[in-house]
């Protein structure tokens, strides 16, 4: 099902992982007060936040994030293996989704679920998922950088339109009783003080050689070597891995290395406008 689309309102997702099912079994989903949701757009710092939240609620032990692919400790709950890895699993769960807050606005009704939101900065979005495509076998060929980001740009890309997900969630951060927003700059300036919001988020305090101990887990050094979250024990057949590196570049403010200064300006100008009614400011550089 490689070259298959599934449709989901008005939404495309790559086929190999989602159907229709799935995707009505996440809308459907039933939390749990004990649950972490992990919530992103695609390339903003989902696997980096789930190597975090296992290291957390590990103490900074590195075992499991290191015997254990992250996709089975923290499952994609649009994905069809999802109820299959919760079945097997033990204790509270973690969960990630891509999804847009108004699918998931009814589950999470009234839920003492945490859910932590991170987001980055959408240029570099758009430069990580640009280079994603050229390796995953499951997204369509990106073409030229520029035709790509104008697709980008009018939410023509699989999981939807960035700035309709991020405003989506952060808007509605009033709704969820225990919400979490960060965003993946403030991750990469400052790891340990990443590590200890979450750590408090999760009402999971750490002793120092403890964070010590995740800071380093959870590195990108450390997680561009480990299998467990490299993407490496993925088969060929769906990513390529001679085009590419699922741990590319883990940079702030790169995009300057691709983006043409009028792409950038015409970024600018699209950005105000679809967020002009966003209480989110663009606070990347
Ligand atoms: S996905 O496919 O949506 O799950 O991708 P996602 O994990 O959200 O994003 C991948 C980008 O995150 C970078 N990354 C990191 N950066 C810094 N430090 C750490 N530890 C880290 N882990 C992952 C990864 O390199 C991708 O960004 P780019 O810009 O492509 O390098």
């Amino acid at each position: 099902r490689l070259d298959v689309t599934e449709i989901f309102d008005g939404i495309t997702f790559p086929g190999h992982l989602h159907t229709q099912d799935s995707l009505r079994y996440a809308v459907d989903f039933k939390f749990e007060d004990t649950d972490t949701l992990i919530v992103t757009y695609p390339k903003s710092g989902t696997t980096w936040m789930q190597e975090m939240v296992t290291l957390v609620s590990c103490r900074g032990d590195p075992l499991k994030t290191q015997t254990q692919p992250n996709w089975a400790r923290a499952p994609w709950l649009e994905q069809y293996y999802c109820p299959e890895v919760l079945k097997a699993s033990q204790g509270p769960r973690v969960l990630t989704t891509h999804l847009p807050y108004h699918l998931l606005s009814t589950a999470l009704q009234g839920s003492k679920a945490k859910v932590i939101y991170v987001s980055r900065n959408p240029k570099d979005v758009a430069v990580s998922y640009y280079h994603f495509h050229k390796m995953a076998k499951f997204l369509p060929e990106p073409g030229p950088f520029s035709h790509f980001l104008s697709d980008f740009v009018e939410g023509a890309v699989h999981y939807g339109s960035w700035f309709d997900q991020v405003k989506g969630w952060s808007s509605n951060a009033g709704n969820i009783q225990n919400f979490l927003c960060i965003t993946y700059e403030e991750m990469w300036q400052d790891l340990r003080g990443s590590l200890q919001r979450v750590s408090s988020f999760l009402q999971c305090p750490l002793l120092e050689e403890e964070l010590t101990s995740a800071e380093k887990g959870c590195s990108f050094s450390t997680m561009r070597e480990n299998s467990m979250v490299n993407y490496t024990l993925v088969p060929e057949e769906i990513m390529d891995h001679s085009k590419g590196t699922f741990m590319r570049k883990g940079k702030i403010g790169d995009w300057v290395n691709t983006f043409s200064e009028q792409q950038s300006l015409r970024f600018d100008d699209v950005f105000a406008s679809k967020m002009a009614d966003s209480s989110l400011k663009f606070v990347w550089q």
